[in-house]
């Protein structure tokens, strides 16, 4: 039904009604963090700039960092609030983050934190938390890709733990169906359209054969892939992933522009060319809210940037340490 009415909408009535729709689903999450935009105006003035040239130079070298920035800030928020606890290494007396499923052989862009953390001590030392350095840097990531941009909220600390099981448990799986990723948002205060509009980070970046291979042969159905996948994309990506081996080579999650934020991906679901079973639910029953939004934001790609902008700020919202919790971390991998 909502695909229905969402059809006959103007394109640009279309945005305007799913914009006043995360803006009036942001009142149902409750309190809200006590993040300002202006929070090291004084304290450290130079912090914006710094984190941008840092970000700037991580791009200019490697044009995947981008994505990996923005996915390491992702990884953060969904374990303990926005703390920078997924930056922590292992401890004798604590397992950290890095290690679980999802982060392991996968995270990348710790060296860049580190170096931009370096620049901002040498600075302001002791001012300014990891957790903001990594909002910052998402942010300025997905500007850098050509995406929106909008005032970072600042004033996180830094955690003194990181969560090695609620990171196993928190974030979502590749294999993941609608319903789930749906709890999975949910749990952290954001609403189905925070998932279908968060999810179109996957327009920059890339993923490994071992997290989609199950979808290009189903050793349980006589060898046969997913029925859902668009059978040229199918074969392209059979030729990129053998059956045996080749787990870590790696495709774009964007097949028509890989490295621009754009709503190529969103267009990529209605074709059956989404590279996930994570992205393709989104869109693969048509009568979903999540298709309706996934076919709005091909039809307003406007629409999609302002939201984007909107479910960032209200990610980097969960659960930050504020006023004397946690503290501000030195070095990011450890603890003072
Ligand atoms: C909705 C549930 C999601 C699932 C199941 C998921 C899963 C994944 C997986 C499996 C990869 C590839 C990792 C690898 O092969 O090593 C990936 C990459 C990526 N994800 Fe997600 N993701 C989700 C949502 C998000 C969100 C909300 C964001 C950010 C707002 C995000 C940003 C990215 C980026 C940018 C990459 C590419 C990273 C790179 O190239 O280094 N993802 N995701």
């Amino acid at each position: 039904m909502a695909s229905r009415w969402q059809n006959k909408l103007q394109p640009v009535m279309a945005s305007f009604i799913l914009m006043m729709m995360v803006a009036s689903m942001r009142g149902d999450v409750g309190v809200q963090a006590q993040l300002v935009a202006d929070f090291y105006d004084s304290s450290c003035p130079r912090v914006q700039s710094l984190v941008r040239s840092g970000m700037r130079a991580a791009v200019q070298n490697e044009t995947r960092m981008a994505a990996s920035i923005l996915r390491l800030f992702f990884h953060d928020c969904f374990v303990q609030g926005c703390d920078a606890s997924i930056l922590l290494d292992d401890t004798a007396t604590m397992q950290g983050e890095k290690s679980s499923f999802p982060n392991a052989n996968s995270l990348r862009g710790f060296e860049v934190v580190d170096t931009i953390k370096a620049n901002v001590e040498s600075v302001c030392p002791g001012v300014v938390s990891c957790a903001d350095i990594l909002a910052l840097a998402a942010r300025d990531a997905i500007v850098l890709a050509g995406g929106p941009t909008w005032k970072v909220l600042l004033g996180r600390r830094d955690s003194t733990t990181a969560s090695y099981s609620l990171a196993n448990s928190n974030l979502p799986s590749p294999s993941e169906d609608l319903s789930s990723l749906i709890s999975k948002f949910q749990a952290q205060g954001l609403s189905t359209l925070d998932l279908v509009t968060l999810s179109g980070a996957h327009t920059i970046g890339q993923a490994r054969c071992v997290n989609f291979k199950d979808r290009l042969y189903d050793e349980d159905v006589n060898n046969e892939a997913d029925p859902t996948l668009d059978t040229k994309y199918l074969s392209q990506l059979q030729s990129l992933c053998p059956s045996e081996g080749g787990d870590d080579n790696l495709s774009s999650l964007d097949v028509q522009t890989p490295t621009r934020f754009d709503v190529c991906y969103y267009s990529n679901l209605l074709k059956n060319k989404g590279l996930l079973t994570s992205d393709q639910e989104l869109a693969s029953d048509n009568s979903s809210t999540t298709f309706s939004y996934v076919q709005s934001y091909t039809q307003t790609p406007s629409s999609f940037l302002a939201n984007f902008s909107i479910s960032m700020i209200a990610m980097g919202n969960i659960g930050p340490l504020i006023g004397t919790l946690g503290q501000i971390r030195t070095n990011c991998h450890v603890i003072n």
